[in-house]
């Protein structure tokens, strides 16, 4: 068990409120506020328009976007729509924009590319197997997500070591694999400091955070967790995998 999921549980009340069951102030989250702000300034002077943020609208990417936005910083935001996200997740876009009077690019994919995997996979392709599950990420997210980084030299995450395994050396700049520069500013925060933030600066969240979903894809491929299980256990629940998608893979 993850020291995330039993916090959360031990002491949670009946409701599934996100802040009154997560957020928990740390002595240590002035300074990793200042060291966050200070890497998103460093990266937007480094990289200017190079730098995008790429932002699923998770808790963290909102957080990461309240502090550009805070801080007047000149970095594009952009999301991947991969035509299954639920809609509480889309009603972030509208929401940022009149927060925070930015704009959310929206990548989608290839209309064509997706009628041909689902006439020649089926709708639920993403059950049947890894591969195809990999497929369809490919088709809806990886092919997308190349456009939405073309001609940019860094792109923002909201990686955090605590999420998994597999995500525990998570560095706050490292080379993706492909030329680029990935940026994970708050990659040392933990789930009780990023609902900290949400909670003292009044950050917008998805609502299904409050349904225990802490991370939150597709549609189909999530949902909620329950007592004890790890953070990404609603991802991709039916496989025995790492439960990554391809986003964070190097090639
Ligand atoms: S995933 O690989 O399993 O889907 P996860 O949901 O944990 O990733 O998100 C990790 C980071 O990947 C996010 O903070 C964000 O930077 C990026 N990301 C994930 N999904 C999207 C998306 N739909 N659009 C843009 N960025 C995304
Ligand atoms: Fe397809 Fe699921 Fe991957 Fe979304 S997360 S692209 S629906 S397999």
């Amino acid at each position: 068990m993850s020291a995330v999921s039993s916090l959360a549980w031990a002491n949670s009340p009946a409701t599934g409120n996100a802040i009154a069951l997560y957020a928990r102030w740390s002595p240590q989250l002035d300074a990793k506020i200042a060291a966050a702000v200070q890497r998103l300034r460093d990266a937007a002077i480094s990289h200017g328009d190079g730098l995008v943020q790429s932002s699923s609208l998770g808790v963290e990417d909102m957080v990461i976007t309240d502090l550009i936005a805070r801080h007047q910083l000149p970095i594009d935001i952009a999301t991947l729509d991969t035509g299954k996200l639920h809609a509480e997740t889309l009603g972030l876009i509208p929401r940022i924009a009149e927060r925070y009077g930015r704009e959310v690019a929206v990548f989608q994919p290839v209309n064509e590319q997706v009628i041909q995997f689902v006439r020649r996979e089926g709708e639920d392709a993403m059950f049947k197997s890894i591969e195809l599950r990999k497929a369809c990420c490919g088709v809806r997210k990886l092919e997308p997500l190349a456009r939405m980084l073309k001609g940019r030299s860094a792109w923002i995450t909201g990686l955090r070591r605590e999420q998994s395994g597999a995500r525990a050396e998570v560095a706050f700049d490292e080379d993706d694999g492909q030329g680029r520069r990935k940026l994970s500013p708050i990659a040392d925060w933990t789930w009780t400091e990023v609902w900290a933030y949400v909670e003292r600066f009044e950050v917008p969240t998805n609502p299904l955070h409050d349904q225990f979903m802490p991370s939150i894809g597709c549609a189909p491929c999530t949902r909620a967790i329950a007592v004890g299980e790890d953070f990404r256990a609603g991802r991709w629940w039916w496989e025995e995998s790492t439960k990554e998608c391809g986003l964070h893979v190097k090639p």
